[in-house]
């Protein structure tokens, strides 16, 4: 090969590598800095509507981190940036301090270690609730050789540890069509657990649970946070969020409030900065 055609072609990979994001697949997230997600100043457009409006975001390492607001308020697009489904028009999205996920596909984004939980739940109604986590476990790419082969020890450990953490020990062999509404939804979630996240986001994963499912539930993502995974959690109820977080933020018009103390805050309060009227400066930033 001659010298010529070597440059060209390194130049081709290089531009390949910096459209796709490859050259930075397989490295190793760095949370040495205690920042799990760093979201800076993202704006996004749709036919000139503005979903998003310089809107910014830190989630510490171990912190469950809970936004509420009302439909169209941008919930939703905020989390297609976040796993690479919606581009931004500017703006910056960092996983721990080193991964720049807008260089990333979305595939690549699962990959990195953020897990993401769509509002439905969708476990396989049919198998058990071991076979859905043997699934999900086995659709981690990095396991994917192991997808023909009897599960190894470890494998069953991580089972074990997540059934342990979604707190379905004792239904591992029932079939998960006869589980509860909140059992599926915790069962969804350890379909993500299995596939080892560092990150979490979560659409909206208390509605339609019981009172006592909910309590279960908030006792799941405080243990996860004590384990040392980052949450996002994104809620259109102010009930689903009391007592899970010291703070909560108001989502508005593609704008993030401050925080908001959930103990203190009024329902007023809340309802005032959901509907606008506290859309002054003061108070949303
Ligand atoms: N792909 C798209 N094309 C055009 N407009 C969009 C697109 N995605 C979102 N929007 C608009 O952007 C705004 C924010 O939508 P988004 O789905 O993020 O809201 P949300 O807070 O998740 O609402 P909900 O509580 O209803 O789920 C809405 O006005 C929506 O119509
Ligand atoms: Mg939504």
């Amino acid at each position: 090969m001659t010298p010529e055609l070597m440059a060209a072609g390194a130049k081709a990979l290089a531009e390949h590598r910096s459209k796709t994001g490859s050259v930075i697949v397989g490295e190793e997230v760095y949370f040495g800095q205690g920042v799990a997600l760093y979201v800076d100043e993202i704006t996004v457009s749709f036919d000139g509507f503005r979903a998003l409006n310089k809107l910014s975001l830190t989630i510490d390492v171990g912190e469950l981190r809970c936004i509420i607001g009302p439909n169209g308020a941008g919930k939703t697009t905020m989390m297609d940036i976040i796993t690479g489904k919606t581009r931004p028009d500017s703006g910056k999205v960092f996983f721990g301090s080193n991964i720049d996920l807008l260089r990333l596909s979305e595939p690549q984004i699962a990959q990195a270690g953020v897990g993401r939980k769509f509002q439905k739940p969708t476990v396989y109604e049919q198998l058990s609730v071991f076979e859905n986590l043997e699934l999900a476990l086995k659709a981690d790419r990095r396991v994917r050789a192991a997808l023909f082969h009897r599960l190894n020890g470890e494998q069953m450990d991580r089972i074990g540890e997540v059934l342990a953490l979604i707190h379905l020990q004792d239904q591992a062999q029932r079939t998960a069509g006869l589980l509860s509404h909140g059992q599926k939804q915790w069962l969804e979630i350890g379909m993500l657990l299995a596939q080892d996240p560092k990150l979490l986001l979560l659409d909206e994963p208390v509605a339609g649970m019981n009172d006592v499912e909910a309590n279960e539930m908030g006792a799941i993502f405080r243990q996860l946070v004590a384990d040392g995974m980052a949450v996002l959690l994104i809620s259109a109820d102010l009930e689903e969020l009391v007592g899970l977080s010291d703070t909560i933020r108001v989502i508005l018009r593609g704008r993030l409030s401050g925080d908001f103390d959930p103990d203190v805050v009024t329902r007023d309060q809340l309802g005032a900065a959901m509907t606008g009227a506290a859309a002054d400066e003061g108070t949303l930033r």
